[in-house]
């Protein structure tokens, strides 16, 4: 862990507010927090590996005039939230927006996978980003006007039987963020959720498009860095439900008009591809 140095964006005015990104070392956290970076936000990123969040501090502080602090936790860790909690009270972070994106999906699922497997899918995916919401909500009470983003994905509109226990975990992702949003109004706490199609930040997601959704999976895909620009942009505009890019925006809507017995059929004969 790095020493704290906050850094005022002027002395004489408020200092520059910061952001966490829980998962911001790379893929579609790295590139959320570059577009909060590029709004003038300070970064607290946090992942596991040291060097990757290293990497991702070195280039966004020579692109931005921002601070980043690094933290390593493992997120599906019970005591982690807690301790992430801490550290940013007892800096007195000027916490304005959280952002929880660790998450964790893949090509095997329910009925392949382990229990322990299945287990920490499930504290990454839904506990850790309600255990941080929570151990987080007096700083971004205190700094309010103030912000929390989830990322759920599209899995989570539908019942998915290849990817059961991720579609699950993500759709409780979104349950949690429309009534949480409800919740924190008075507190003046904006809630999103950004629930993205495919995003090509690994080799083997650009695969399994190809593979089980074909032209329309392709077509569906929107890059890291869109989505990250959405996803900042929508949230600071206070939008509840984010989903990047007219083909998925569109799939998204059918999803979520047809008849979950339909959709989860449709997805098992997609699934056995
Ligand atoms: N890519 C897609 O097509 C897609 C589509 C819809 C939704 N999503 C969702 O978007 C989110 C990000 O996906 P991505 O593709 O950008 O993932 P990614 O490229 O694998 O990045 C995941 C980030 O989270 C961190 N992380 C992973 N496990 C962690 C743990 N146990 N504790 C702390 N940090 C952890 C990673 O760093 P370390 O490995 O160093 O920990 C990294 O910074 C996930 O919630 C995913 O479900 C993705």
């Amino acid at each position: 862990m790095l020493p704290f140095t906050p850094v005022c964006q002027n002395q004489k005015t408020e200092p520059r507010p910061y952001a966490l990104v829980a998962g911001g070392s790379k893929g579609i956290g790295y590139a959320i927090a570059e577009a909060l970076a590029r709004r003038d936000f300070n970064l607290i990123l946090i992942a596991r590996h040291l060097d990757t969040l290293l990497a991702a501090k070195s280039r966004l502080e020579s692109a931005f005039p921002v601070h980043v602090e690094t933290l390593v936790y493992d997120l599906s860790r019970e005591e982690s939230a807690a301790q992430i909690a801490q550290w940013c009270i007892d800096r007195n972070i000027t916490l304005k927006m959280l952002c929880n994106v660790a998450g964790l999906g893949g090509a095997e699922d329910y009925l392949n996978l382990s229990l322990d497997s299945l287990r920490y899918m499930v504290r990454l995916n839904i506990e850790s980003c309600m255990a941080l919401s929570l151990t987080l909500l007096p700083l971004l009470e205190k700094n309010a006007p103030s912000y929390i983003l989830n990322v759920a994905s599209m899995a989570g509109f539908a019942p998915i039987p290849a990817k059961n226990i991720y579609s699950a975990t993500k759709s409780a992702v979104i349950f949690f963020s429309y009534s949480l949003r409800y919740q924190l109004k008075q507190k003046k706490i904006s809630v999103s959720c950004l629930s993205p199609g495919p995003v090509f930040t690994k080799p083997g997601i650009v695969k399994e498009t190809r593979e089980k959704l074909g032209w329309i999976g392709m077509k569906m895909a929107v890059s890291p860095t869109k989505v990250g620009e959405i996803a900042v942009r929508e949230t600071l505009n206070g939008k509840l439900m984010i989903v990047p890019g007219t083909g998925a925006k569109l799939m998204s809507i059918i999803l979520r008009a047809l008849p979950r017995r339909l959709v989860v059929m449709i997805y098992d004969m997609v699934g056995k591809k």
